[in-house]
């Protein structure tokens, strides 16, 4: 949800910025826009991706040591010229660029019409900019105190970087509910709503708080609050590599991200799961081992993918653990006044840990005396911050916008908290334990043996990347895997495709089924083999085309279906780590076959940081 850069040191602004929008662009691409300050403001942005204003910049040389940078996801007026940012005040001396809401905009917008603002956009951001230039009027102070004073008048979300070209050497950043984070470098700063823009440049970096402000000005950096209480700011060392944030020779941030599956789930295990002497450690349990083992409910709240993920949780918790687990999305949780108890625990799973419901329904569960357990890929993000413990994936930064690794790192996250609680509640015996232990460590080899036969799953969707919508159907731990294969394919080719438990089917969607409709089964030899054979028979009767993701070995579902993709044999619990990956590349090769941007698909954005 749009994506923030700021630069105040000695080098060349533009460039940093514009490479830093690039990094950043999987927050939004609807307009990209930039403001320099040399002397005066010199402000250029266009509709379209940062290429679009690249071209537009064109040759013209923007000489200035000081600047900032937004490319936008669009949520009040719609995606052209004039709602990009940076938006600028009625004497165009200030300029802001925000990621997030001004939920009191309408009112604020009113009242300063009254006094005499125009505005030139339809964004909630330009009246910000407007009322800080109202009160720097009113009040005659500097631009860091009518950022503050004008901060304490708004409700909503913002990250905000402001520029005044009567302050030159100064950069106001604030945030609340989105985030932000400043890298500090040798006379140089950086502002960003992520580290990628920052990590080639210093290593040293401090995220601001939910309602602290950075005042970078005379070659120092000051972090107060908005009651202007100054705040000794916590600076951190980033770990994270180049590489990690580049294509690596891939076509995609979405291949490259499904290829380095086997990798990320390995590092999802480091430290924790030891197979030789079958142990595993988890640290972030132990912290408060009495209340899990005596936790009456777990709640696992998320969106999207991270709900997915939770699904799979809510299978594997009863089932080893025999702990009574709900899954909520975030979103519903957050508002229909749920049952919470102080003895429900609350596992928030989000990869990039900013998701505004997740983040809203953590704090309604916190405010109930839950505990709360963070499952994330972003270091230092709000929600791990928030959580009172937690595991982090430690995936490395998906860019694509379609989550892929982070899913099977989630997976495996739970895999791993749910036999641990197992084996401490003597709910799984330990050659159960051990055989999972021993399952869960051949996944990444499992998942390298099926990329290697990926080309199959290209064979198959040269059959299927014109049709208009897909069934996706699995019975006990695959359902949520054909949930989260519907999703990915709808994301990122733009075909209607629903996901259904396959014993479902009769209750309705079979009357889609004709000779156009293909169905996905995830149809592994698990204890209910035998019942996805008799769904799948249902679906030829009614001429429906089978693709089959099934175990090695299999001839029964062979002779029946379509096509069929084999994967390695897994304990059950541990299936879906395997059989997602299929769908994953059959959702990228359709799309690539339709011609879609796979990593960044139309309306969508990587990070939902509002509403
Ligand atoms: C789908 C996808 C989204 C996210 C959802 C939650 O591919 O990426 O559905 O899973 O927006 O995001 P996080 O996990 O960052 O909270």
């Amino acid at each position: 949800m749009c994506g923030i850069v700021g630069y105040l040191g000695k080098r060349q602004a533009l460039p940093i910025i514009i490479k830093g929008l690039k990094r950043l662009e999987y927050r939004g691409y609807d307009s990209a826009g930039v403001a320099l300050l040399n002397g005066s403001l010199e402000i250029v942005k266009k509709k379209g991706k940062v290429l679009d204003l690249e071209n537009e910049i064109g040759e013209r040389t923007l000489d200035a040591s000081v600047g900032m940078g937004h490319t936008r996801w669009a949520t009040h007026g719609e995606p052209n010229d004039k709602n990009a940012h940076p938006h600028t005040s009625t004497d165009g001396k200030l300029a802001i660029i925000h990621n997030g809401i001004i939920e009191n905009y309408s009112s604020l917008k009113k009242e300063l019409e009254l006094n005499g603002h125009n505005f030139l956009s339809d964004t909630d951001t330009e009246v910000l900019i407007h009322l800080i230039e109202e009160i720097k009027v009113q009040n005659k102070c500097t631009i860091e105190e009518a950022v503050r004073l004008a901060l304490n008048e708004v409700v909503g979300a913002y990250a905000i970087v402001v520029l005044s070209q009567d302050e030159e050497r100064t950069l106001i950043a604030a945030r609340k509910g989105s985030p932000l984070v400043i890298g500090i470098g040798k006379d140089e700063f950086f502002v960003a709503s992520d580290a990628t823009p920052i990590i080639e440049y210093t290593n040293d970096v401090t995220y601001l708080n939910d309602k602290e402000m950075a005042i970078i000005k005379d070659g120092n950096l000051v972090v107060k609050n908005l009651a202007n209480v100054v705040k000794t700011p916590f600076i951190q060392k980033l770990e994270l590599d180049l590489e990690d944030i580049e294509k690596g020779g891939y076509p995609h941030f979405m291949l490259k991200e499904i290829f380095e599956q086997p990798k990320s789930i390995r590092d999802a295990m480091r430290g924790r799961l030891v197979s030789r002497e079958h142990h595993l450690f988890m640290s972030g349990i132990d912290q408060y081992l009495n209340r899990f083992i005596n936790a009456e409910r777990m709640l696992l709240i998320g969106c999207g993918t991270s709900w997915h993920a939770g699904l799979i949780g809510e299978y594997l918790f009863e089932d080893l653990a025999r702990i009574p687990t709900e899954v909520e999305y975030a979103s519903e949780f957050r508002y229909r006044n749920p049952v919470i108890r102080d003895k429900d625990i609350v596992i928030a799973i989000s990869q990039s840990g900013e998701t505004a419901d997740t983040l809203a329904a953590i704090e309604l569960a916190k405010s109930k005396g839950s505990l709360i357990f963070g499952v994330c890929n972003a270091v230092g993000s709000s929600i791990a911050r928030t959580a009172d413990a937690g595991a982090y994936l430690h995936a490395g930064p998906e860019i694509g916008v379609a989550s892929t690794k982070a899913f099977t790192s989630q997976v495996t996250i739970l895999a791993m908290m749910a036999m641990y609680l197992g084996l401490k509640k003597g709910t799984i015996p330990l050659n159960k334990f051990q055989e999972l232990i021993h399952g869960l460590d051949s996944v990444p080899d499992k998942v390298s043996k099926i990329l290697a036969k990926g080309d199959e799953i290209l064979e198959i969707s040269k059959s299927f990347y014109k049709a208009s919508n897909f069934l996706y159907l699995g019975r006990g731990y695959n359902f949520p895997v054909a949930l989260e294969g519907a999703l990915k394919l709808k994301e990122i080719s733009y075909i209607h495709a629903e996901g259904y438990p396959a014993a479902e089917m009769k209750h309705g969607p079979i009357a889609l089924i004709d000779e156009d409709m293909p169905v996905v089964f995830i149809a592994t030899k698990d204890s209910s083999y035998e019942k996805v054979i008799s769904n799948i028979q249902e679906v030829k009767a009614r001429k429906g085309k089978v693709i089959a993701i099934v175990t090695e070995g299999d001839t029964e579902i062979k002779q029946m279906a379509d096509f069929t993709f084999e994967i390695p044999s897994i304990a059950d619990p541990l299936v879906p780590l395997l059989a997602v990956v299929p769908l994953q590349l059959l959702s990228y090769h359709i799309a690539i076959l339709r011609g879609c941007n796979v990593d960044q698909p139309r309306n969508l954005a990587k990070s939902v940081t509002v509403e």
